[in-house]
């Protein structure tokens, strides 16, 4: 089965509206030619408006960066997948390394929040990956094997029609430290070892999974070329209308 690739920025926390929209119209202009590849940016909230008006009419989708289990409410600080998708969103990001480490977001609540955004409308990129420690401990695999059972556990085969599965090990996020092609395509192939033992061989074959951490312009292609890395998820070179864009162009 060919997977479309699925390439997003994930803006993390930068990027004002100046900056934010200057960033999207540009890069508006630079993916315009591009098809066959989908690709999303994900702001934060406060630009999301702006910036969807910015990539409008464009191939370009719109994402979230993380949402709650509860559609309203008094939930202070929190935002819910209608919101997202009220503000043009059509994806959003679930489980970031950086929320469960600095924001104690479990598995379990995890899970919660993928199930909650797919019956929203969301797609979700659910995001999974092991620590250096963990890697050198020999746990790589064990991590990987309860992010995926308890994060994507009770998820239908319609919910994935919109998830993909971002493995992001934590030591390449921000690094410059990018994982090898080998060593991402053997996290990957595990990855969907995994879903194919816990949903179905024609959902795991189905499933993109998207690699993240130090992904460049100069490392894309080569990673791409491996079977199973079926886009990406960038964070730092995504900041820059012309490295996301030269991103995308590369691993075509
Ligand atoms: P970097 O591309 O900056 O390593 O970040 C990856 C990431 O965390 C994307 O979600």
């Amino acid at each position: 089965m060919s997977r479309k690739p699925l390439i997003a920025g994930n803006w993390k926390l930068n990027h004002l509206t100046g900056p934010a929209v200057e960033t999207a119209a540009a890069l508006k202009g630079m993916v315009a030619g591009v098809t066959g590849t989908e690709i999303v940016i994900c702001p934060v909230f406060t630009v999301l408006d702006a910036v969807g008006t910015a990539i409008a009419g464009s191939n370009i989708a719109l994402g979230g960066q993380n949402c709650y289990t509860k559609e309203s409410g008094a939930f202070t600080g929190e935002i819910s997948p209608q919101m997202l998708a009220d503000v043009g969103c059509t994806w959003v990001i679930i489980g970031h390394s950086e929320r469960r480490q600095y924001f104690g977001e479990t598995d379990a609540l995890l899970n919660e929040k993928a199930k909650f955004a797919r019956a929203s409308g969301l797609k979700v990129m659910f995001c999974i990956g092991e620590t250096l420690e963990e890697r050198n401990g020999g746990q790589m695999n064990a991590v990987l094997e309860r992010q995926v059972s308890k994060g994507l556990e009770g998820l239908s085969d319609a919910d994935f029609d919109g998830l993909a599965i971002a493995y992001e090990p934590v030591w390449a996020i921000g690094t410059g430290v990018v994982a090898s092609p080998e060593q991402a395509q053997e996290a990957h192939a595990f990855v969907r070892g995994l879903v194919k033992k816990q949903f179905s061989a024609a959902i795991a074959d189905a499933v993109r999974i998207q690699y993240g951490g130090s992904v460049k312009p100069d490392n894309a292609k080569e990673l791409m070329g491996k079977p199973d890395v079926d886009g990406f998820l960038v964070g730092g070179a995504a900041l820059k209308a012309d490295s996301f864009a030269a991103i995308v162009k590369n691993a075509l």
